[in-house]
């Protein structure tokens, strides 16, 4: 059995990859060690299987003695743990939620219902470091994968709608926060049908842009308003989660030479912990939406085709309907008026699930056949 060590398991992403483990019983093919940061001696968390008590998450030694290593502890821990754990010869397998070796020459991003194929090359090359994707690109190859398994995207724009989680915690209680204390301003006056709606509405812009609204976390009101910008600028005037959307996505497909054109706006907005996605396809043929609709739905078993019509849209096709399940709905699927080859799509995913933790534990499965 693989002896696994967790780091970073407390965490957001960490809790739910745990939590996704226990369900599918993936405990009992591994010997789990759980590592802390500031706890260490402490009993292992209870996951169904014996663990021994918590391990320096900082000691090489301790690391060394692993085949798998997950972390989601973050890009930090990676940056100060990895070479030096490499560098003192360990030749486990390193699984990792961070960004900070994605892009790494002997690294590949995984995400097995899409790039099985290029984790199995991988593998074969002695590929021993492994990373999950960006939330949004992950998403995104879950939902679209049957129309890139078929050739049939010339390029394509990605403009997101990105949950509060994907920036922490602290920020999805930060916006709970914002939107608590909108309400909490014009109670009264909710309560009074006949108030003005303008009125309203004053109150709630001057709560919003007041001195003690709590922005500590998104440094701008999100809750009632939206950020347009996410991650770092590039040189090219793109932000840092836009560049992903490309380079990560053509990573993922191996496109090597020949990539897929890809970019957009990615916006936060005041949703919890589903991303959504709206797409323009540019298609590299006028292919019929019964084939369109069919190869979407056909590509895995957690992606679904929503009917373009409100009621399903409206039941099915938003971050209340799909946060905390595996599900990947792509809807809003019509030809554009520019022409046959123009498709557009709309799609919605669980940030913690397909866009974080679910390939790492998928990752740690392959590991294990
Ligand atoms: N960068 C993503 C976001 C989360 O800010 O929503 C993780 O991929």
């Amino acid at each position: 059995m693989l002896r696994t060590g967790f780091v970073g398991w407390r965490g957001m992403v960490g809790s739910v990859l745990l939590q996704r483990m226990q369900e599918d019983g993936d405990f009992k093919h591994i010997e789990p060690v759980f590592f802390s940061t500031s706890q260490v001696g402490e009993p292992a968390p209870e996951v169904g299987v014996d663990a021994p008590p918590l391990q320096d998450a900082h000691s090489i030694e301790a690391l060394k003695s692993l085949d798998v290593i997950i972390t989601c502890q973050g890009g930090d821990y990676t940056s100060s743990m990895y070479q030096p754990l490499r560098d003192s010869g360990w030749d486990g397998y390193w699984i990792d939620a961070a960004s900070t070796l994605r892009m790494a020459d002997d690294a590949a991003i995984v995400l097995d219902p899409v790039n099985r194929k290029v984790i199995d090359q991988k593998l074969s090359d002695g590929c021993k470091t492994f990373c999950g994707g960006n939330c949004t690109v992950s998403l995104m190859l879950m939902g679209l994968g049957g129309l890139f398994d078929a050739g049939l995207i010339e390029w394509m724009t990605s403009m997101t709608y990105q949950a509060a989680s994907g920036s922490g915690a602290k920020n999805m209680r930060e916006l709970l926060s914002q939107m608590g204390q909108l309400g909490d301003v014009v109670r009264s006056d909710l309560a009074n049908p006949s108030a003005a709606i303008l009125d309203i509405d004053r109150k709630v812009t001057a709560a919003m842009r007041g001195s003690d609204f709590p922005i500590d976390h998104f440094g701008a009101p999100l809750g009632g308003s939206l950020l347009p910008w996410i991650d770092k600028k590039m040189d090219n005037g793109q932000s840092k989660e836009e560049w992903k959307g490309g380079v990560e996505t053509n990573r993922i497909l191996g496109t090597g030479d020949r990539p897929i054109l890809i970019d957009g706006l990615c916006v936060r907005v005041g949703a919890m912990r589903s991303h959504s996605q709206a797409f323009t396809i540019k298609l590299n043929r006028d292919v019929p939406m019964d084939e369109i609709e069919d190869r979407i739905a056909r590509h895995n078993e957690w992606v679904s085709v929503v009917a373009n019509d409100k009621e399903d849209t409206l039941s099915s096709l938003t971050p209340a309907a799909v946060t905390g399940t595996l599900n990947v709905p792509v809807g809003r699927l019509r030809k554009l008026a520019m022409g046959g080859e123009y498709l557009t799509a709309f799609s919605v995913g669980d940030q913690l699930l397909w866009g974080a933790a679910e390939p790492l534990k998928r990752m740690l499965m392959v590991l294990r056949e």
